[in-house]
């Protein structure tokens, strides 16, 4: 934080002229490989792709710095792998999709989805005794609530893949929808990818105040009218993440808990932006593609998503700069962080409680994982593999909303 004298000597201070270089916190934003937030990253699944979108045509994946390439073989089983062919390094992108695998384009050798060679056409026998040297670099995948999700940390230190208890025990006649991309951000579908890092939507899952002036007041309601109401916040930290609750009494006397849940290290759930009373019914992945850029993977009850959300009457992809510009949302207040926010001028105050919080864990969990250990929230007993999530609009029983 810079310290700034607002006068001294009877001239007013504080100008743009001599300010010192600033800087981002790149422990919390960098994410490759042996980065320490990337290693806490890569303890725990991250969804990569919506499973209806993988096919025998391979698409390329950046996530966490990696490039990547997945498909899914003939007998239906996806697979994530390093590109590179392990033969003469041209790309797997080209390859063709076979029941066991994928076969390289150029000479031939055929990996499965766990990267085995299992055919080198242009050597003896088909490379028997050679192929078994081979082994093309892959990551576990697991499919789950219509995502598929990567382990991408070391093997021996691999998770169960965990259930949300918001997500399952559905009622007849409900069905989970996976969906990636912007929406967090424009509310539509106009990005893939975001060009700015995954730290920026991350924070402001806890950030309940903006819901208050971006999305309520400063340009008129974008979500339900009476978010307009100043919220009265609590933060509290609990084992795997922290939340906020934000209460209100309505104009029509009903008092509403809004709880919202973010769950280490890039996991969140966002209770209904209409105030439909009851627990949260989506949880969302803030998935780093590199130190830059995130996209964010969604996995809701019900359609929620895919028709987009207008504001102002349009879609964000349909607005003109000026008009983003006159009722900004998420996206600009986000973009217009930077592509990594300079946190050291920031000016924390006390509405950002939870962000604080937050990054510590993050800082925390990060050490832990340095130093051997498990990050919390990871489980590796089967039976032990559900989440629960605690966000939701509550309530008091007495005025309950139907
Ligand atoms: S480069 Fe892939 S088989 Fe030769
Ligand atoms: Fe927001």
């Amino acid at each position: 934080m810079t310290d700034v004298q607002v006068r001294d000597g009877g001239v007013d201070q504080g100008t743009g002229y001599g300010r010192a270089p600033q800087h981002s916190n790149n422990t919390l934003i960098e994410v490759g490989p042996g980065t320490a937030c990337g290693e806490l990253m890569r303890r725990y699944w991250q969804p990569v792709a919506v499973s209806s979108d993988i096919t025998t045509v391979p698409k390329k994946v950046r996530i966490l710095g990696e490039d990547l390439i997945i498909f899914r073989d003939r007998k239906g089983r996806p697979g994530l792998l390093y590109p590179r062919c392990m033969h003469r390094g041209t790309t797997l992108y080209y390859g063709k999709v076979e029941d066991e695998g994928i076969r390289c384009c150029y000479h031939g050798w055929l990996f499965d989805v766990e990267g085995h060679c299992l055919d080198q056409p242009c050597e003896p026998n088909h490379g028997e005794g050679h192929r078994e040297k081979v082994r093309q670099p892959w990551y576990p995948v697991e499919e789950r609530y219509g995502l598929i999700f990567a382990y991408m940390g070391p093997p021996e230190k691999k998770p169960v893949l965990p259930r949300y208890d918001v997500l399952e025990n559905l009622k007849p006649g409900q069905e989970i929808h996976a969906l990636m991309g912007g929406f967090g951000s424009t509310g539509d579908g106009s990005f893939d990818v975001l060009p700015y890092s995954w730290l920026h939507m991350n924070d402001n899952v806890l950030d309940p105040f903006h819901v208050q002036v971006l999305h309520s007041t400063f340009t008129g309601a974008q979500f339900h009218p009476q978010f307009a109401l100043m919220p009265q916040v609590d933060f509290t930290q609990v084992d795997d993440g922290v939340y906020y609750s934000a209460q209100r009494t309505l104009d029509d006397g009903r008092h509403v808990d809004r709880i919202s849940h973010w769950i280490c290290p890039n996991i969140m759930s966002v209770p209904s932006i209409f105030l439909e009373s009851g627990p949260s019914t989506m949880v969302s992945w803030v998935v780093p593609v590199d130190d830059t850029h995130y996209t964010q993977a969604f996995a809701t009850i019900g359609n929620q998503l895919s028709g987009g959300l207008k504001i102002d009457g349009s879609y964000w992809g349909e607005k003109t700069e000026e008009e983003r510009q006159r009722v900004p949302g998420d996206f600009e207040a986000q973009f217009g962080q930077g592509p990594a926010s300079l946190h050291s001028e920031e000016h924390l105050a006390t509405s950002d409680r939870g962000i604080v919080m937050q990054r510590r864990l993050l800082e925390r969990q990060m050490k832990v994982v340095a130093e051997g250990g498990d990050p919390v929230g990871v489980s590796f007993d089967p039976a032990k593999d559900v989440v629960h999530v605690r966000s939701g609009n509550f309530f008091r029983p007495s005025e309950a909303a139907e």
